[in-house]
């Protein structure tokens, strides 16, 4: 995402979250793993404008570090949190996830919703395993194909993350590099019509992206409404050794 344009976050920081979710999915996930230690250190990676960390930092009732490149999204995530009491929990910091600002063997959960892509997973198990402290957990949403025949639209549409598999390649690269698998579960397609309406409802209105970077805004969310079977995101709850 370096080549990321302003106006594209400028953008997406309007947006409620910048990929498919639900707090209430970012809820249960959360209340299925095994209990953290008494002062946990918890990252939130990639948070964008915070739909997760404020989750986070409201269930767990700790300090959430939250890393994104992107300094107008950490600034939106900064006042949401004040507007929903949370600025003594919330603490963003701009920071690259491929060389995260954090000890290694520190990290008691890491969480990445929808922006692991950016690493590919294969690289965000690789250099991520390390920060975490022994049994620490990883919880990450990626892309996964649902079908084995996805059409041709859906195809095309994720030609820009060639190494996409389906849920049991996720598994399989994650228990490849190391992490023990504690469940994974399929976001539900509501989110991602919520996610997309948010995008077309932000299309509606005047904004300052290039006509093809808004075309292909209109191609994601037109796809999924012919495709939306055929691909979703797969949440992986993952603990290190
Ligand atoms: C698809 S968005 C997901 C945001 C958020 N987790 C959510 O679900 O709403 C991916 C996020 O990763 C951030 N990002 C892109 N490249 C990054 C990098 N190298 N290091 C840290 N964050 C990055 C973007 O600014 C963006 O906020």
């Amino acid at each position: 995402m370096t080549d990321f344009p302003e106006e594209g976050f400028r953008f997406f920081a309007t947006l409620p979250r910048q990929a498919p979710g639900s707090d209430a999915r970012t809820r249960s996930v959360l209340r299925k793993l095994p209990p953290l230690p008494a002062h946990p250190t918890v990252a939130d990676v990639g948070c964008g404008s915070g739909a997760s960390t404020m989750v986070l930092a409201e269930d767990l009732k700790v300090p959430v570090r939250a890393f994104d490149i992107s300094p107008i999204l950490l600034d939106v995530l900064t006042e949401r949190a004040a507007a929903r009491g949370l600025t003594d929990l919330v603490r963003p910091e701009v920071a690259d996830m491929a060389a995260l600002p954090v000890a290694p063997g520190s990290l008691d959960l890491l969480w990445a919703e929808g922006s692991a892509f950016i690493l590919g997973l294969e690289e965000a198990f690789r250099r991520w395993l390390p920060l975490m402290a022994s049994g620490g957990v990883l919880v990450l949403s990626d892309a996964v194909w649902l079908t084995n025949s996805p059409p041709p639209e859906a195809v095309a549409l994720w030609q820009e993350y060639p190494t996409m598999g389906t849920s049991a390649d996720a598994i399989a690269r994650a228990e490849a590099a190391g992490w023990r698998v504690l469940f994974t579960e399929v976001l539900e397609p509501e989110a991602w019509d919520a996610y997309l309406g948010s995008i077309r409802a932000a299309l509606a209105q005047p904004h300052a992206l290039a006509p093809d970077f808004a075309a292909a805004l209109e191609t994601e969310a037109a796809v999924w409404d012919t495709a939306r079977k055929t691909y979703g995101y797969l949440f992986l709850a993952l603990q290190a050794p």
